[in-house]
């Protein structure tokens, strides 16, 4: 069986659903942030080892003080309420995106859930939070040209060394990636590490993203003939 390894999501649709039971779009967000336990237990149950799921771009500041301000207040109420259960499952959570730019509270939460889990060996459970792709890029390259300059890095640059600097240093390239609530786009999310990826467009919203539409999902990915840009055997 094609195993996957890693899974990526892109969680859209929180306002939409909210909306549509004539609820605030952050009601809607509360329910997305409880599914990500949902839908980590049972990614972990299929196999999957690292999932890694968009919470927040570098442009979604350009939404309402009051929505960005509810998104910053999650963290703390998600890892109140499931910190221990992730600690139990072995869990390890990593951040990717700049956390300068965070309230300090949500900052100290996210680091605090990293710390704890640091020496967890179970799911890595990877949360994107102010996150952006070509921003990664754009680090990861000045950060490597300081390292040539300061005679730190090789001028043969290999996407290996380049791969060194990114954000997703630790994991290995995406397998499949899923955005949900039916926009078929990539939102300036991992660009790099999606080269090889299988990706699906599901239009249920993030908070009807239930652990049946995920095996169905996988189940399809299995399907998949993934050359690499090789031919079919
Ligand atoms: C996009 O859907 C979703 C977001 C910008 C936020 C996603 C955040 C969460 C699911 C919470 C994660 C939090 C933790 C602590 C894990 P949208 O609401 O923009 O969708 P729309 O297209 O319906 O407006």
């Amino acid at each position: 069986m094609k195993e996957c390894k890693h899974l990526a999501i892109i969680m859209d649709g929180n306002g939409h659903y909210a909306q549509a039971q004539g609820l605030p779009r952050t009601a809607g967000h509360l329910v997305g942030s409880d599914n990500v336990r949902t839908i980590a237990i049972a990614a972990e149950e299929l196999g999957v080892e690292y999932l890694t799921l968009y919470a927040f771009s570098t442009e979604n500041w350009k939404r309402s003080m009051e929505e960005v301000k509810y998104i910053m207040s999650l963290p703390a109420l998600f890892f109140k309420k499931y910190m221990k259960e992730f600690m139990r499952r072995n869990y390890s959570m990593h951040i990717l995106g700049e956390m300068d730019a965070l309230p300090e509270a949500t900052r100290n939460v996210l680091i605090e859930a990293v710390e704890e889990s640091k020496n967890n060996t179970g799911l890595h459970l990877n949360l994107a939070v102010n996150y952006g792709s070509h921003r990664e890029i754009i680090l990861a390259a000045k950060q490597y040209a300081k390292d040539v300059k300061e005679g730190k890095a090789s001028e043969d640059l290999t996407e290996e060394l380049f791969e060194s600097y990114l954000m997703t240093k630790d994991f290995p390239p995406v397998d499949l990636l899923i955005r949900t609530s039916g926009e078929q786009r990539i939102s300036n999310y991992l660009l790099w590490q999606i080269a090889y990826a299988e990706l699906e467009f599901v239009p249920e919203s993030w908070p009807e993203f239930t652990p049946e539409v995920l095996k169905r999902c996988i189940e399809e990915y299995q399907t998949r003939d993934r050359r690499f840009g090789g031919v079919t055997k």
